[in-house]
């Protein structure tokens, strides 16, 4: 098959789909890879590299589009890119339909075969841990004191404790947090509403400055807290929330709330997706960091784990044809969105109260 790795558009997103490596998996099994020039540029690797691993390098996105069935890639597709869509290609690439009217309606119209690469992971999306991790080292950032932040150290010193981190949700992002903020000798409250989450961090995290409790005791702890970080995966559907705009006055003094989920009016109703060029805003005195594509701060590390992680599903799509592999793969089908006009995915269907096809019965169809 025609696979194109296109080249990320998205302010400061420096991931690209696959490596070198990768690539030369797939051309000696004979397909043919089109990289979009300086695709790979921040994740370290070169235009040289990849025409050594066997690829043809696209010095345009209308050549990449234009050469390759099966587009790649990491993010949504943007505004520049809506024209080159074909009823022809296959779209694999974290799509994120639900909260994105204009971007469904464009696939839609294109007719294309759509896959959103972020449902389709069987153990979790292979950067939610990095983004954790960077999330957190974010929230400490912002709590020093020139940053606006509360101005306690991260360790305990001269009989001042150390600054206390209230996260919410321990699932891969959440349990990357703490990856981050024990070992720096922040206090935690580590809470979540599922006690299968809960037991495994207070195993792992025994003997250290971590409190674990379910997400109902939130109030008990989150007006102490010097940096508030958000990990639970929201449903969409939900319109409560966990922090209310009320709560923001209640806040310590300078306190930041760092939302890896930023989920519009999710989990925290003052939350709205932010970029890494303008990644903080305020409401009510409080700092919100919701930037969407946290692991795009660390490319060459996310594309390494990226690609390894799309790599499998990309040589199944190739090598069976979209519908076959999706027929076949659960996890693929699970990231079904649209085909040739039609909507598939649930959760955009549901959210934008659009009529959708439930996957089970188009499969039935094929
Ligand atoms: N900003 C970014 O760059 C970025 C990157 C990766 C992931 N994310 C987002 O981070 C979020 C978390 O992803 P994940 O992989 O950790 O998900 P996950 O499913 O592994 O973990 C989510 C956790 O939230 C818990 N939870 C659910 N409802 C809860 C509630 N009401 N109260 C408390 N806990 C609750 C679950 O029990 C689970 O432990 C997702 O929304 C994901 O899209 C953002």
């Amino acid at each position: 098959m025609k696979i194109g790795v296109a080249r990320e558009i998205k302010p400061q997103e420096g991931r690209v789909a696959l490596l070198p490596r990768h690539v030369r998996i797939l051309v000696n099994k004979g397909h043919q890879v089109f990289v979009e020039k300086d695709a790979g540029l921040l994740s370290s690797a070169d235009d040289a590299e990849y025409v050594e691993a066997g690829a043809v390098i696209c010095d345009t996105p209308e050549d990449l589009y234009g050469n390759a069935r099966l587009i790649v890639k990491v993010k949504e597709i943007l505004e520049p890119e809506f024209g080159y869509l074909r009823p022809d290609h296959i779209v694999f690439t974290n799509i994120h339909a639900a909260l994105d009217k204009k971007q469904l309606d464009v696939l839609l119209a294109s007719k294309c075969f759509a896959i959103s690469a972020e449902n389709t992971h069987e153990f979790g999306s292979p950067n939610c841990a990095l983004a954790g991790e960077v999330g957190a080292f974010e929230a400490v950032r912002m709590t020093l004191a020139p940053n606006g932040g509360t101005g306690r150290h991260f360790m305990s010193h001269f009989g001042e404790a150390s600054a206390k981190a209230v996260v919410m949700g321990l699932g891969n992002v959440g349990r990357g947090a703490l990856r981050t903020l024990v070992p720096l000798g922040v206090e935690v409250v580590a809470l979540d509403i599922w006690e299968g989450a809960r037991k495994s961090v207070m195993m792992e995290y025994h003997g250290s400055k971590v409190t674990v409790a379910d997400i109902s005791q939130l109030k008990d702890y989150v007006y102490d807290a010097d940096m508030i970080i958000n990990c639970v995966l929201w449903p969409k559907e939900r319109n409560d929330h966990l922090i209310s705009r009320k709560m923001l006055g209640k806040l310590k003094k300078n306190a930041c709330i760092v939302d890896i989920s930023c989920d519009t009016g999710g989990a925290v109703e003052t939350s709205r997706a932010t970029s890494w060029e303008d990644p903080v805003y305020t409401v009510d005195g409080i700092r919100h960091f919701c930037v969407d594509n946290i692991p795009g701060s660390v490319p060459v590390t996310a594309s390494a784990g990226y690609g390894e992680a799309l790599l499998p599903k990309i040589i199944e799509i190739a090598e069976k044809g979209a519908v076959q592999a999706v027929k076949e793969n659960k996890w693929l089908a699970r990231g079904l969105t649209c085909v040739d006009g039609e909507l598939i995915l649930q959760e955009a269907g549901i959210y934008q109260k659009r009529d959708y096809t439930p996957v089970e019965e188009w499969l039935a169809r094929q």
